[in-house]
């Protein structure tokens, strides 16, 4: 197994959750390297079902030590609930490591996320509003509280000062409480005492785990069109999602990462505001939502559903070294008839292969699609050659356009419904 990063390659939600289950079973380490608890992910536990937003997805073996790196914001509120949650399960055997470089969420980035949004009106991004963006914004203008700091005590109250002074101007000037420090930093005294103990430099830690030769997976939250730089800006979450993220997320060198698992769902969804090409509006779209329960696992919004698009993952593939695909809810396309992939946009008359910077070119893209004759995936699919030629057709324009080969296929939410090519 090495060193694995699993990616989304799309707009996030792309089944990465069971992937990275599957291939969790088979690490050492499965580490966050990103984003926050703007992500959500369901894991299944002696039968009853978790809801992971923080925690990396090995939380629930005792062998796997979970890691939350320095590229993760955390909020550590949050982080004792869904502690507390899996400790109420009768699990008290995980095992945590949580970055001393990782940049925690505070109170305030939930209000101003929030009111960030509501300035925005109309041309709202559509955040989770977990606070993610106000506190990567706190982290470039190097004003944030990281979790080393819960252990230095002495000095956390001053830093909450110097903060806190910027941060209730700007509470205040939009209307928002403002924050004590005093209370505040009674609240993260309070928070060291339970996370305290797990607040070490998984920096250092990860890289001896590599000379040791370690199963390690990097677990991305998101996907890559959400990604601040390559994404569809300013309709991207503030981190980002990729491979290429990996090295500096988690301090750990570009030579050591093995192989990249492109997490590619057979059709596309987005939650959210921001261009999306291959939308559908029609009964094909209620269809593919019904059938792929395509709603959010932390905001339950319904996803916004559309054609397969091979413009964004030729591109998304390519610039993150993905090394296969893991092509998720493959069945969820069985038996729809006016079945399409988009593999060029037509922009103001000229065909091109590429995702324009420009969010107003980006809208007036138009897909072209291929069409691809209608399949079903039997119930007792057990292995490739299982599949319907029609199936596989479509399966094998994606390798080539993609050029990059699918090697796992799900076909359904158990774990036995993942076929391995
Ligand atoms: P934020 O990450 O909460 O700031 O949200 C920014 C954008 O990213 C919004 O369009 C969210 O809907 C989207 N987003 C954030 N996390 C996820 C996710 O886990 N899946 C899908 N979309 C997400």
């Amino acid at each position: 197994m090495a060193v694995v990063v699993v990616e989304g390659a799309q707009w996030g939600d792309e089944g990465k959750g069971k992937i990275t289950d599957y291939l969790a079973s088979k690490a050492d380490i499965v580490c966050r390297f990103q984003g926050g608890n703007n992500a959500g992910h369901t894991i299944c536990f002696n039968g009853k079902k978790y809801a992971l937003r923080s925690l990396p997805s090995g939380i629930f073996n005792e062998n796997i030590v979970n890691v939350i790196a320095d590229g993760v914001v955390l909020n550590p509120f949050m982080l004792i609930d869904e502690i507390n949650e899996i400790r109420n399960s009768g699990f008290n055997n995980f095992k945590l490591l949580i970055s001393n470089r990782c940049h925690l969420i505070m109170p305030y980035h939930l209000d101003l996320d929030g009111a960030y949004e509501n300035l925005l009106s109309d041309k709202k991004i559509g955040t989770t509003k977990k606070g993610i963006g106000p506190c990567y914004i706190d982290k470039a203008a190097r004003r944030g509280i990281r979790a080393g700091d819960l252990l230095e005590l002495d000095f956390l109250k001053e830093k909450l000062n110097d903060t806190l002074i910027v941060k209730n101007l700007e509470l205040k000037s939009l209307g928002l409480k403002t924050y004590d420090v005093d209370e505040l930093y009674n609240k993260l005294v309070e928070i060291s005492k339970v996370l305290g103990k797990y607040i070490a430099d998984s920096q250092y830690f990860l890289n001896n785990a590599i000379k040791k030769g370690k199963n390690i997976l990097f677990e991305g939250a998101q996907g890559i069109m959400l990604d601040i730089d390559r994404g569809t800006y300013p309709y991207v979450t503030s981190s980002s999602p990729s491979s290429n993220y990996v090295p500096q997320g988690a301090g750990i060198s570009p030579k050591a990462i093995d192989e990249v698992v492109a997490i590619c769902k057979a059709y596309t969804t987005r939650v959210g505001e921001g261009p999306f090409p291959t939308e559908l509006f029609n009964d094909t779209a209620e269809l593919i939502r019904e059938k792929g329960h395509e709603y959010g696992t932390v905001t339950h919004r319904p996803r916004r559903v559309g054609y397969l698009d091979l413009v964004i993952l030729k591109r998304n593939l390519e610039m993150s070294g993905a090394t296969m695909i893991a092509l998720t809810l493959f069945d969820v396309l069985s038996g729809i008839d006016d079945l399409k992939v988009c593999y060029k946009y037509e922009l103001d008359g000229k065909e091109i292969d590429y995702i324009p910077a420009s969010l107003n070119e980006y809208s007036r893209c138009k897909p072209i699609y291929k069409n691809f004759k209608s399949f079903t995936i039997e119930q007792d699919t057990k292995s490739y050659n299982d599949l319907s030629k029609e199936a596989k057709e479509y399966i094998s324009y994606i390798e080539e356009m993609t050029g990059v080969k699918v090697k796992i296929l799900s076909i359904g939410s158990d774990r036995e419904k993942t076929l391995i090519l």
